[in-house]
C-alpha cells in the first residue's frame, strides 16, 4: 500500500531515494526548482545531464543525486501552460507517470514531487495538484517497490491546495 504526503520545504533537503526535477528540454539547468538541484547537487550533475541528450515534455530521464541526500534524481519536463487545450494535462500526467515508473524499475521505495510546471511554466496550481495526487496514486500501485510518495511544496498555499484534496 502506497502512502501519499505533503510536507512544505526544499525538495532538495529531503533524504529519499528520488526526487524529481521540475526541468525544461535541454536538461541543462534553469530556475525555480531545476536551479535549486543543480545548485545543491553539485557541478557533477550537469556533466552527466550534458550525456542524457535532452528530454522532452512529459518524458523523464534519471541521474545520481551528487551532493544531495536522495540517492536519484528523475528530471521531468512539464508543458508550459497555453489555457489547457494544448494536451497540458495529459502532458502532466505523463511526467508523473514516467517518473514513478522510472523509479520503480529501479527498486526505490521512496519518490518526492515538487510541484511540475505550477512555477515558470504557469499551471493552474489546482488543476495541477489534481493531476499530481491522482496519477500517482494509480501508478504507483502497479509498481510494489513504491511505498511513499511525498509532495513537497515550496509555498503554504501549495501545501493547502494538496491537503484539502488529500483529506
Ligand atoms: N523545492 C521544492 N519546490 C520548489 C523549490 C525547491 N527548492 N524551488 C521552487 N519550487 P518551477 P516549472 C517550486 O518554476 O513551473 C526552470 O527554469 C515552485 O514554487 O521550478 O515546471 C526549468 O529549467 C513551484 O511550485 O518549475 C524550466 O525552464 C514548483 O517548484 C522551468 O523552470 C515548480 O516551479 C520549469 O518550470
Amino acid at each position: 500500500m502506497v502512502v501519499l504526503s505533503v510536507v512544505e520545504g526544499d525538495i532538495t533537503k529531503l533524504d529519499v531515494d528520488a526526487i524529481v526535477n521540475a526541468a525544461n528540454s535541454s536538461l541543462l539547468g534553469g530556475g525555480g526548482v531545476d536551479g535549486a538541484i543543480h545548485c545543491a547537487a553539485g557541478p557533477e550533475l550537469v556533466r552527466e545531464c550534458r550525456l542524457l541528450g535532452g528530454c522532452e515534455t512529459g518524458e523523464a530521464k534519471v541521474t545520481k543525486g551528487y551532493r544531495l541526500p536522495a540517492r536519484i534524481i528523475i528530471h521531468t519536463v512539464g508543458p508550459v501552460w497555453r489555457g489547457g487545450m494544448d494536451g497540458e494535462p495529459g502532458l502532466l500526467a505523463s511526467c508523473y507517470a514516467n517518473a514513478i515508473r522510472l523509479a520503480g524499475l529501479r527498486n526505490r521505495s521512496s519518490i518526492a514531487f515538487p510541484a511540475i510546471s505550477t512555477g515558470i511554466y504557469g499551471y493552474p496550481k489546482r488543476e495541477a495538484a489534481e493531476i499530481a495526487v491522482s496519477t500517482c496514486r494509480t501508478t504507483s500501485s502497479t509498481y510494489p517497490s513504491i511505498e511513499r510518495v511525498i509532495f513537497c511544496c515550496f509555498d503554504r498555499e501549495t501545501r493547502q491546495i494538496y491537503q484539502d484534496l488529500m483529506s
